[in-house]
């Protein structure tokens, strides 16, 4: 597919997960991304390299969020890639995708450890937006992630208050930018077989277990999110906005009678 072609795109934690997901259908549908990584570089590289086998076009900018001047950082690294891989400081999609779940929970957490869920998960997604507006095409898509936790009573309570500030802010800028035709929605996951949830990983019981409380019967895929992200990246979501897309193969909709 070639939907995207001619298209700049930042994905933000595109290094691993669901965000190298999300790079890497947005790459395979013709944009040029911005791979943005915290840390982890060889990660990030290996993202870049995934996407350039496959004939995409992407470079890695990093940036630690949740830490002063984050945003100074991170757009001067996305400017600068910007402006030598296509000749212009635009942009017209932004994923903000990069996120922590510590796994503390409301009987644990220390306020320390909340301001560091809210710099993360839902400051920097705000201030990335506020920095990204004036650089962003009109028709362009503003798509954040936040979790399917935010809907249910879950452990992790404090990590589900840090995301259900992004999904208030995404009702909110969508009256904001409408009327330059730029759609901005949540997309909410499930559990996702990623690093975030490690218990997961190479473990078939556990995941056929987490799978069970899902309407269809299995753990979530980074690709099963990426290609909602891609929808509504694309023209064809154009008439969707300041909505929140559940993308959990239907995680606790309810009891089977
Ligand atoms: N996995 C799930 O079950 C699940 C469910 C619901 C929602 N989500 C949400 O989906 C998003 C992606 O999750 P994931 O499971 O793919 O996570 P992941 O595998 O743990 O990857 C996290 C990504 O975010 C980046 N990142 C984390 N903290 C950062 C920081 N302080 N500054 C800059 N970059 C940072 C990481 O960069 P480095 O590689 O450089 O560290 C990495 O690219 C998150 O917002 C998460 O809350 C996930």
């Amino acid at each position: 597919m070639t939907s995207l072609m001619g298209k700049t795109a930042l994905v933000t934690g595109a290094s691993r997960g669901i965000g190298r997901a999300i790079a890497q259908r947005l790459a395979a549908d013709g944009a040029l991304v911005a791979v943005h990584y915290g840390g982890n570089e060889q990660a990030a590289r290996e993202s870049v390299e995934l996407i350039q086998k496959d004939g995409g076009r992407a470079f890695a900018v990093r940036a630690e969020l949740g830490v002063s001047g984050d945003v100074e950082t991170l757009f001067a690294a996305l400017e600068a890639g910007l402006r030598a891989w296509s000749g212009q400081v635009r942009l017209d999609i932004l994923v903000n995708n990069a996120g922590i779940n510590t796994g503390e929970t409301i009987e644990t957490i220390t306020p320390e450890a909340f301001d560091r869920l809210v710099a993360v998960n839902a400051k920097a997604p705000l201030f990335i937006i506020q920095r990204a507006l004036p650089l962003l095409n009109d028709g362009g898509r503003i798509i954040n992630l936040s979790t399917g936790a935010t809907r249910i009573a879950m452990p992790e309570g404090p990590y589900a208050m840090s995301k259900a500030a992004v999904e208030v802010l995404g009702r909110s800028l969508a009256q904001v930018v409408g009327a330059r035709g730029i759609t901005v929605n949540t997309v909410s996951p499930g559990p996702t077989v990623t690093d975030m949830n490690p218990w997961m990983i190479d473990n078939p019981q556990v995941q056929e277990m987490v799978g069970s409380g899902n309407a269809i019967p299995r753990v979530g895929q980074p690709s099963d999110i990426a290609d909602v992200v891609a929808f509504l990246a694309s023209e064809a979501g154009r008439w969707v906005t300041g909505q929140v897309i559940d993308a959990s193969g239907g995680c606790f909709l309810g009891p089977r009678i």
